[in-house]
């Protein structure tokens, strides 16, 4: 078998982030619908998020993110070999997020596509680029987690309302020269069993948009929380588990735990289950709530400006979200 050094390896070499300007509450909130600050935060460890102004697409969240994750690793837009945004909320139905991005990032020699696995966007996009670095198909590809969740949700239902919020985070991937170790592992995996428990019913070819549609609330967010919080806490830690079995390491090795951010309650339990100490784990969700395919590009960029990175860290990454699907990674982190 081949040691980790002698593969080739893909690795991040630059990170970045937007959010809209528009910071909302829990208490703003509560004007809106019935809820509170205390159950919210009880709940889900949320106190704030922010919302996107009406008319913003996912490429406006996306463009700032992608142009300082390339600033940082000094590659020119047309030094990018591809785009891969993952995202559930495009600017529009076609063409992809990422076309449009492509443009207006001017990555002039960029193929370009969307994926669509909602919170698990980013690992699904991230496994992908680290296939094709690796199959030698590619040197540098962007992969952009981004939702304009607002754009899908229905601000009269508490049940979703209060828990998500609009970003971008895009991390720019490359070939490491040999020797050089980045990406060690990623899984990912799904069941469409769980598609029944949080959805959008809408807007896809089986229920266009129809006057019908529309009077009944069917484009925004559906979700079954205790279900799917069963099944996250479940998934979550399972999937953390096992890429932390194959790498060889233990919870102690690792040193930071960058969890998609859906519920605090959920992280905990991940956190638990692969024996991290507390301050070995990335929290973000009570500032920017769940931002979807966002959560952990932006959340590397934020521990990266909170100095809990250096070169040579050991990243463990986990997701769970619509699908069910689910994903995880390992990683040497790459940036100085
Ligand atoms: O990222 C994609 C994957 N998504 C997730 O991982 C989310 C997983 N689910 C969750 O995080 C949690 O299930 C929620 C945060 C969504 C809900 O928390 P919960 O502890 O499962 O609450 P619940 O749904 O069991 O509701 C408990 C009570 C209910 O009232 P009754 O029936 O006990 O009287 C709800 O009606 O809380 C009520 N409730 C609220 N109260 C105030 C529900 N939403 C709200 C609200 N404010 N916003």
């Amino acid at each position: 078998m081949m040691s980790s050094t002698e593969r080739i390896h893909s690795g991040i070499t630059g990170v970045g982030k937007y959010f809209p300007e528009r910071e909302v509450s829990n208490h703003d909130l509560e004007k809106i619908v019935d809820t509170n600050d205390e159950w919210i935060r009880d709940r889900t460890g949320i106190a704030s998020r922010r919302f996107a102004d009406p008319g913003t697409g996912a490429s406006d969240l996306a463009l700032p993110a992608s142009q300082q994750a390339l600033e940082m690793a000094g590659v020119a837009p047309d030094e990018v070999d591809g785009i891969i945004m993952a995202t559930i909320t495009p600017d529009m139905v076609f063409p992809s997020g990422s076309c449009v991005l492509q443009q207006k990032l001017g990555a002039k020699r960029s193929w370009a596509y969307d994926l669509s696995a909602a919170c698990s966007g980013w690992v699904y996009a991230a496994a992908q680029a680290d296939s094709m670095i690796r199959a030698g198909m590619a040197e540098k590809i962007l992969v952009v987690g981004v939702d304009v969740m607002t754009s899908i949700l229905n601000m009269k239902d508490r049940n979703t309302c209060v828990l998500f919020g609009d970003g971008a985070g895009a991390t720019l991937f490359e070939r490491m020269p040999d020797g050089e170790e980045g990406l060690l592992d990623i899984e990912i995996g799904a069941d469409g069993a769980g598609g029944e428990f949080l959805y959008m019913a809408a807007g896809g070819s089986l229920k266009p948009a129809s006057a019908e549609t529309i009077a009944n609330d069917q484009h925004s967010v559906v979700q079954d929380g205790q279900n799917v919080f069963r099944a996250a806490v479940e998934g979550m830690s399972r999937v953390t588990l096992d890429v932390l079995k194959r790498i060889g390491k233990t919870g102690d090795d690792v040193d930071l735990f960058v969890p998609h951010q859906a519920n605090a309650r959920i992280i905990e339990y991940a956190r638990r289950k692969a024996k991290l100490d507390p301050e070995k784990v990335m929290l973000t969700i009570d500032r920017f709530g769940n931002t979807t395919a966002a959560t952990i590009p932006t959340s590397l960029c934020i521990a990266m400006e909170e100095d809990k990175l250096k070169r040579g860290s050991l990243v463990l990454i986990s997701t769970f979200g619509a699908g069910f699907t689910w994903g995880g990674a390992a990683l040497r982190w790459t940036i100085d």
